[in-house]
C-alpha cells in the first residue's frame, strides 16, 4: 500500500495543469456503448476510475486504443473505444464494487441491446447511495427490472420508449444514465428536475455530436428526441471543476499563489466567490484561474453544499480544511451526502477544531496552528482535505490509503512539487 509523506509550511507558487473531468469521463466513456462506430475522447486523465471503467468496457467486447497526445501544453492521454458488437452484456460485481460509476453501463446497454445484468452497487464511506431514481425512470420507459442474486436485471422487448420523468432528487448518476438510455428510445423523453452539474452537459454535447437530439443542455429540464442510431465522434473532455477547485484551496491554505492552467472559471462560480468572501483574490482568466493568497488574513465564512450551481459536496471536505486556517468560526452543512465528515475526526489528530453537530453541519474554528501525524481517510475527496491540512501542518503528515486518491487525482504529488510542495510517495510492499 502507498501512502504520502508531506512536510508541512511551504508556501505553493507556480502554475498547474488541471485535467480532464473524472466525472465527466466516466459517463463519456460508457456512451461510446450506443454506437457501433469508433468514440474517442480527448483530454482523457489518468486515473484508476478510468482504468477500472476501462477493464469493464473490454470485458463486455470493447476494443480500446490510447494515444499520446498534448492538449493546451499539458501531456495526457485520448482513447478510442469501438464496440462493433457486444461479447457480455453483464457489469460483474468486481468491477462494480471497485467503482460505482460502473452503473453507467445500464443506460446504454439497455438502449443498445435491450438487456443488461448489472451488479447493484452498496453503499460507499459517504451514504446509502441508492439507484431507485434510475430503476424507476428506466421502468417508466418501459424495462421491466429484477433484483435478484445482488443483481438488477433489466430489459425491454425492442426499443426504450420515451417517458415524461420528473426526478424526486437532481441526482447526476439519474440523469445521466437516463439521458444515455432516452437518446436511442422511441420518442420524446423529458426529464424534469434533471441534475445541470457541468459533466452532464459536456455528456449532452457529446452524444448531439454523435446525432442525439437533446435540448435544454445545462438546464432543469432536458428534452430528448429519441433517434434510431448514433454515430461515432471525438469530444474533448471539460476540465475538471474539483480538482481545480481542490488546487485553489491548496494555494489559498499556504497562503500561495497558483494559476490553474485550463481550469474553466464559469463551472466554479459558487468556489470562488467563497473564496473571495474568504479574502483570497482570485483572478478569472480565459483559459486559467489565478489563486492568491499571499499576505491575505483569511475570515472563516459558512457555506452549506446544494446541487450545481451550489457549492459542490466534492469541495466540502478541502473547504472545511481551509476554515481551520481562517479567523473565527465557520459553519459548514452538508446536504447531500448523509456521512461526509469523515476526514473531521482525522483531522482533529492534528490539531483542528471542529464540532460536528448530527450528520449534516460542523462549526470549525480558526486555529494557530495544525501538527503533523499520521492519517488515513475514507474517500477521495477527505483524502485531498488531509493532504491540505499536511501542507501547513507543522512537522511531518503521513496520509494513509492513498488509493483513494489515485482514483480521482492524476498526478497528484507531481503537481504539488511542481509548485513547492514537500511530498513524496513511499510504498510498503510487505503490506500487500
Ligand atoms: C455524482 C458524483 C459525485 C458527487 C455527486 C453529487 C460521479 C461519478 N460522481 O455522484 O462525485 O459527489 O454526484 O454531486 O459523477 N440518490 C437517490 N436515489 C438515486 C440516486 C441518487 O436517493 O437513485 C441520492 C443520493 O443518495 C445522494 C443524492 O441523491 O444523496 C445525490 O446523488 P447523485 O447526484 O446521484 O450522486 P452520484 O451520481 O452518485
Amino acid at each position: 500500500m502507498d501512502r504520502l509523506r508531506i512536510k508541512g509550511g511551504n508556501k505553493l507558487k507556480g502554475k498547474i495543469y488541471i485535467s480532464g473531468a473524472k466525472n465527466a469521463a466516466l459517463p463519456l466513456i460508457c456512451a461510446s456503448l450506443l454506437t457501433d462506430e469508433a468514440v474517442t475522447l480527448t483530454n482523457m486523465p489518468l486515473l484508476s476510475d478510468i482504468r477500472s471503467m476501462n477493464a469493464l468496457l473490454e470485458q463486455l467486447g470493447t476494443k480500446i486504443e490510447s494515444h499520446d497526445e498534448i492538449v493546451d501544453g499539458n501531456a495526457c492521454k485520448s482513447y478510442t473505444y469501438h464496440t462493433p458488437k457486444f461479447e457480455s452484456l453483464v457489469a460483474p460485481y468486481d468491477y462494480v464494487r471497485k467503482m460505482r460509476a460502473s452503473y453507467y453501463v445500464l443506460g446504454p446497454l439497455l438502449a443498445r441491446q435491450g438487456y443488461v445484468e448489472l451488479s447493484l452497487p452498496g453503499g460507499c464511506a459517504i451514504g446509502a447511495r441508492p439507484m431507485d431514481i434510475h430503476l424507476s425512470a428506466l421502468e417508466q420507459m418501459g424495462a421491466n427490472i429484477e433484483i435478484k442474486n445482488g443483481y438488477v436485471i433489466a430489459k425491454v422487448d425492442g426499443r426504450l420508449k420515451g417517458a415524461h420523468l420528473v426526478f424526486k432528487i437532481a441526482s447526476v448518476g439519474a440523469t445521466c444514465n437516463v439521458l444515455m438510455a432516452a437518446v436511442l428510445a422511441e420518442g420524446e423523453t423529458i426529464i424534469e428536475n434533471a441534475a445541470r452539474e457541468p459533466e452532464i452537459g459536456d455528456l449532452a454535447k457529446m452524444l448531439n455530436s454523435m446525432g442525439a437530439k437533446i435540448s435544454g443542455i445545462d438546464t432543469s429540464v432536458l428534452k430528448v428526441e429519441g433517434v434510431e442510431r448514433l454515430h461515432g465522434t471525438t469530444h474533448k473532455i471539460i476540465a475538471d471543476r474539483i480538482e481545480a477547485g481542490s488546487y485553489a484551496v491548496a494555494a489559498a491554505i499556504t497562503r500561495g499563489c497558483i494559476e490553474l492552467v485550463n481550469a474553466q472559471a464559469e463551472t466554479l462560480q459558487t468556489p470562488i466567490k467563497l473564496l473571495r468572501q474568504t479574502g483570497v483574490n482570485v483572478e478569472e482568466r480565459e483559459h486559467s484561474i489565478v489563486v492568491d493568497a499571499e499576505g491575505c488574513e483569511l475570515v472563516g465564512q459558512d457555506l452549506m453544499t446544494d446541487y450545481y450551481p451550489g457549492f459542490p459536496t466534492d469541495l466540502q471536505a478541502q473547504f472545511l480544511t481551509l476554515m481551520l486556517t481562517a479567523r473565527g468560526a465557520s459553519m459548514v452543512t452538508e446536504t447531500i451526502f448523509e456521512n461526509r465528515f469523515m476526514h473531521v475526526p482525522e483531522l482533529l489528530r492534528m490539531g483542528a477544531n471542529i464540532n460536528v453537530h448530527g450528520h449534516a453541519s460542523a462549526i470549525v474554528r480558526g486555529v494557530d496552528k495544525l501538527y503533523g501525524a499520521p492519517v488515513m481517510a475514507t474517500d477521495l475527496r477527505a483524502s485531498f482535505a488531509l493532504v491540505l491540512a499536511g501542507l501547513v501542518a507543522e512537522g511531518e503528515t503521513i496520509v494513509n490509503r492513498i488509493y483513494h486518491l489515485d482514483r480521482g487525482y492524476e498526478k497528484l504529488e507531481e503537481k504539488l512539487r511542481g509548485v513547492g510542495a514537500d511530498i513524496v510517495r513511499e510504498s510498503d510492499k510487505e503490506e500487500e
